[in-house]
């Protein structure tokens, strides 16, 4: 081997984790001396259910991210494009997230900087259509990991929003992914659609696509607290949690009307009440998402 080709399989190897390294001296020989940089997550947002809070959560987080002055990419991978919609994003006349997956353009091209100061890649009712479209039956599930390994270095987090189903745009977004969020309301169907989603898809994603994909954890959304359902009900999840080993965040979202409120005007919620309870409860997620990534490196 000669050393131009152990430098490059170094740093192939070390591509594929989640740290970001910079390369300080190289001296021609064996010496390769690296720092590590920063932590780069990409964390899909998922729950086949719909209506659970996840645009919600990543426009949320993504906002936090970027007060923080993180470095935050948005993709809005659900044809619905309610992502696009939330934060303001130009969904037609632009690249999109279709346009992107059909490499008619690419991933750079279809940024958006956004105002809250994260960028955002869109996407409308074509992305639908992507799947049917893409000939390469081996490659299309690995597509979008392929598209984004060109942006990645760029960013300290990217954000996926996904699907209500576990269809093949999730399962481009789990691919891409280092790690998984999964919002859930405290309700029994939500409890049983995160066990079919932990035992099949994202089990099998691990075992053939994608070994390193972490379940980050589940969160709990539009909670509140005094209804003995909801009780009932997380303790119903954190059992079938624990049984799996996943964590449960500590952080509930609580129920508030301020986030439908500050999606009518298209605002994130810290634009639209930064005092608000989904405000509070968004900002102590990502402190405590934070504190896990760090935590398991
Ligand atoms: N914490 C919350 N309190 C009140 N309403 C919420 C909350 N989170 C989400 N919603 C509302 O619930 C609906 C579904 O949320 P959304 O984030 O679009 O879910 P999903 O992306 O899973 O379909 C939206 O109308 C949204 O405004
Ligand atoms: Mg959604």
């Amino acid at each position: 081997m000669t050393f131009s080709a152990y430098e490059d399989n170094m740093l192939l190897r070390l591509r594929d984790r989640r740290k970001k390294y910079e390369v300080i001296t190289y001296d021609g020989n064996t010496l390769l001396r690296i720092r590590e940089v920063a932590f780069m997550t990409i964390m899909s947002v998922i729950n086949q259910k719909g209506g659970v809070g996840k645009t919600t959560t990543v426009l949320s987080i993504g906002a936090r991210l970027a007060a923080k002055k993180k470095k935050v990419l948005l993709i809005d991978f659900d044809s619905s494009g309610n992502l696009t919609l939330a934060c303001k994003g130009e969904g037609r006349g632009v690249c999109t997230a279709y346009e992107m997956m059909m490499k008619t353009c690419t991933a750079e091209d279809a940024v958006q900087n956004m105002p809250g100061g994260y960028d955002l890649i869109a996407a409308n009712t074509d992305l639908a259509g992507a799947e049917g479209q893409i000939t390469d039956a081996v490659g299309k599930i690995y597509r979008l990991r392929e598209c984004l390994s060109e942006i990645k270095d760029k960013y300290d987090w990217i954000i996926i929003d996904t699907p209500p189903n576990l269809g093949y745009l999730t399962v481009n977004a789990l691919i891409a992914s280092t790690d998984v969020l999964i919002p859930s309301e405290p309700d029994f169907l939500s409890a049983s659609g995160i066990l079919d989603l932990v035992d099949s898809t994202i089990r099998s994603i691990k075992n053939y696509a994608n070994s390193n994909l972490r379940i980050l954890g589940i969160v709990f959304t539009k909670y509140t607290a005094n209804t003995n359902n909801s009780k009932a009900m997380s303790v119903a999840i954190k059992s079938i949690a624990e049984n799996y080993g996943i964590k449960i965040f500590k952080t509930v979202i609580r129920n508030n009307v301020a986030v439908k409120n500050s999606q009518s005007e298209q605002r994130d919620i810290f634009q639209f009440n930064a005092n608000a309870n989904a405000a509070k409860d968004y900002a102590a997620l990502v402190d405590e998402i934070m504190r896990e990534v760090k935590k398991n490196g």
